[in-house]
């Protein structure tokens, strides 16, 4: 069967980790295919909360595989404190062997460079993304698979070291030595091995099978992706659909359901454009009532309307069938709410994404407010004007929204 996807529409925290795990109960498969533990991916059920970074949000559900794809960058120290909270993972979680590593130095390259860039910092979440994918462009990374010979895997990085040394000195970063990394290194292929594999592989004996349904995890959002979203202001991998067929090496005929998630309205962390943002009463009261501060950062998260605007864009870059719009219940007791409709540029009303997006002014339509759609898990129990709101956030980003999210909890949530 097809692999149904589930992607990030607008700055990530849309929500992923919710949906991914509400629908995981229905799937034999749940892969990432990118990102790193740059990703915070929250769940809630019955009241215990869990943040995922690297393993896939199906983890919860005993039954699906969960698979990190050979399009992420791994850090190993990461992903073992995550599967610390897990028991039974062998068999249950299989890590690709094309994956990239994601070590401690890359890390330090990141926030050191971060720091170097003062105010034009991107804000990164200083986790060594953005070097550990220049590694693999630059083809001088290094894979999962290479950690099951420790020796030979130290003494290639200790030549990257060598060959970098003047990045190293420059960033005044301290190289682990041999012996250091060597037992850092040992200890890795022990935990990993039974782990390891070519997932490429499992996946396509999932999707040749007629009765196995895979569902794809998407991280960060379209919005900061490397390609087609706010660059440099954006992440180091492919955020939207496609990215996830090269994340997985699967093709664009093995996507079944796109479904993009996007919040009720806007949340972005870090620097960068974002046209709708509100900085006066109105964000802080989102940011407030939405609980807006990081999964992996704990920074607090820029807030504003629904960028309807960036969300068409967006929905037609990945294919979305269905938008799944969460947080609605955030928007409760709000007397007026606003959409983004339009921007204006040079005195100009333009319905697209311009190269110069921090220079467009945000052109808002207004609806009624209301109170009490919380916890609501079906489409007619919710206020009539939060039913308007979604009629015309179809309307306007052209895409039909097939799941609302009332609540942080797996249960909260209507599929229509
Ligand atoms: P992800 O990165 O896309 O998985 O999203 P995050 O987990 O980083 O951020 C989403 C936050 O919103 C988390 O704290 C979720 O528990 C919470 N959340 C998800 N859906 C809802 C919802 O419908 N209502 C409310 N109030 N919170 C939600
Ligand atoms: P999830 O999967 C929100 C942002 C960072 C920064 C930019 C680059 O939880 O939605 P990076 O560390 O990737 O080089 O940072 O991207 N960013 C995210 N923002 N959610 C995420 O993931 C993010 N992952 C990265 O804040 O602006
Ligand atoms: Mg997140």
């Amino acid at each position: 069967m097809k692999a149904d996807l589930i992607v990030g529409i607008q700055w990530g925290d849309e929500g992923k980790g919710k949906i991914v795990d509400r629908l995981a109960c229905e799937y034999d498969m749940v892969c990432r295919s990118q990102g790193g533990h740059n990703a915070g991916h929250t769940i809630w059920v019955d009241g215990v909360k869990y943040a995922l970074h690297l393993i896939p949000s199906g983890v919860l559900n005993p039954k699906a595989i969960n698979v990190v794809g050979n399009g992420v960058v791994l850090s190993p120290e990461s992903i073992i404190k995550e599967m610390a909270q897990f028991e039974g993972l062998e068999g249950r979680l299989f890590i690709s062997d094309k994956a990239h590593l994601n070590l401690s130095y890359h890390a330090m390259i990141d926030q050191a460079r971060e720091r170097l860039k003062g105010d034009k910092a991107i804000g990164t979440t200083g986790k060594g993304i953005g070097p550990a994918y220049a590694d693999k462009i630059n083809r001088i990374g290094h894979r999962v698979g290479e950690l099951l010979n420790p020796a030979k895997l130290c003494s290639s990085i200790m030549n990257y070291f060598e060959q970098n040394r003047d990045i190293f000195d420059i960033l005044e970063i301290k190289t682990p030595n041999k012996e250091e990394l060597l037992e850092e290194l040992e200890g890795y292929r022990v935990k990993f091995a039974p782990f390891i594999t070519d997932t490429t592989q499992m996946l396509w004996r999932a999707l040749d099978e007629e009765n196995k349904r895979v569902l794809l995890e998407g991280a960060q959002g379209t919005m900061l992706d490397i390609d087609h979203g706010t660059y440099p202001y954006v992440t180091s991998s492919s955020t939207v659909s496609a990215g996830a067929c090269t994340g997985l090496g699967i093709n664009s005929k093995d996507i079944g359901k796109v479904t993009g998630i996007v919040k009720a309205y806007c949340t972005r962390v870090g620097n960068g454009p974002f046209p709708s943002e509100d900085l006066g009463e109105d964000g802080k009261r989102l940011g407030k009532q939405g609980h807006e501060f990081g999964t992996t950062t704990g920074r607090a998260r820029r807030c504003g309307w629904f960028d309807a605007v960036a969300c068409r864009y967006a929905s037609r870059l990945n294919g979305c069938d269905e938008l799944a719009l969460m947080k609605l219940d955030v928007l409760d007791g709000f007397s007026e709410v606003k959409i983004c409709v339009a921007y204006e540029l040079d005195g100009v009303e333009i319905d697209y994404l311009p190269q110069n997006l921090e220079d467009v002014k945000p052109i808002y339509k207004s609806f009624k407010g209301w109170s009490g759609s919380a916890g609501v898990r079906k489409f007619e129990d919710l206020p009539k004007e939060a039913q308007e709101y979604v009629r015309v956030i179809e309307e306007i980003t052209k895409t039909k929204v097939g799941i609302i999210s009332t609540s942080p909890e797996r249960e909260d949530t209507i599929i229509l």
